[in-house]
């Protein structure tokens, strides 16, 4: 792999254990006795979401929602498909959304709209990084790891037309690689 590919490391895989163990004891604490459901947001939240929930120690429930507003671009089309849906029925559960990251909020406005009406017990959200700056619509996540700078980001889930989620650690694409 060419160096040239990334301009820098953001966040390292030590920050990020450490960061997870932390917001995995958070959320065990916040969720003590409720009936808690974990939805990771494929596919960007996979790698999260698997240290996540093996940092929670109370118990707790895994189902899977496949959606992109991004296919093949680095531009959010807002326009949010859902390949795959829910398996679980969330009445009365606390839905917690698990997700890599916001930048727009497009994405997560729409998912947490489309969970609110099927009667949950309480839809909360969580991420690993948000790029406030970027932000189109009003969301703000409950739980959120690192706030980090308008950057094209890689690694640990996220990727660039589907490269680079195998990386241990943030980087930051190189402009050369997306423009
Ligand atoms: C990424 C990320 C979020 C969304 C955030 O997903 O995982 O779901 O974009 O952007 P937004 O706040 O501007 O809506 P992407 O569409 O790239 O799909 P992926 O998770 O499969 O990589």
């Amino acid at each position: 792999m060419s160096t040239k590919e990334f301009e820098k490391v953001l966040i390292t895989r030590e920050e990020i254990k450490d960061a997870v163990e932390k917001l995995g004891k958070r959320i065990s604490k916040d969720y003590e006795g409720k009936e808690l459901l974990l939805v990771c947001i494929l596919k960007g939240a996979f790698v999260f979401c698997s240290d996540l929930v093996r940092n929670i120690t109370i118990p707790v429930t895994l189902d899977f929602l496949s959606a992109s507003s991004y296919g093949q671009t680095s531009v959010s089309s807002g326009n949010v498909q859902i390949y795959k849906d829910l398996e679980t029925d969330i009445i009365g559960k606390h839905v917690l959304l698990v997700e890599d990251i916001i930048d727009t909020g497009l994405t997560l406005k729409v998912l947490k709209g489309i969970m609110t009406v099927r009667n949950p017990a309480s839809v909360k959200i969580c991420t690993l990084l948000d790029k406030k700056d970027r932000r189109k619509v009003d969301i703000t996540p409950e739980y959120c790891c690192f706030s980090i700078p308008d950057e094209f980001v890689v690694g640990y889930g996220l990727d660039y037309s589907e490269k680079y989620r195998n990386l241990p650690d943030i980087m930051v694409l190189s402009r050369s690689v997306y423009e």
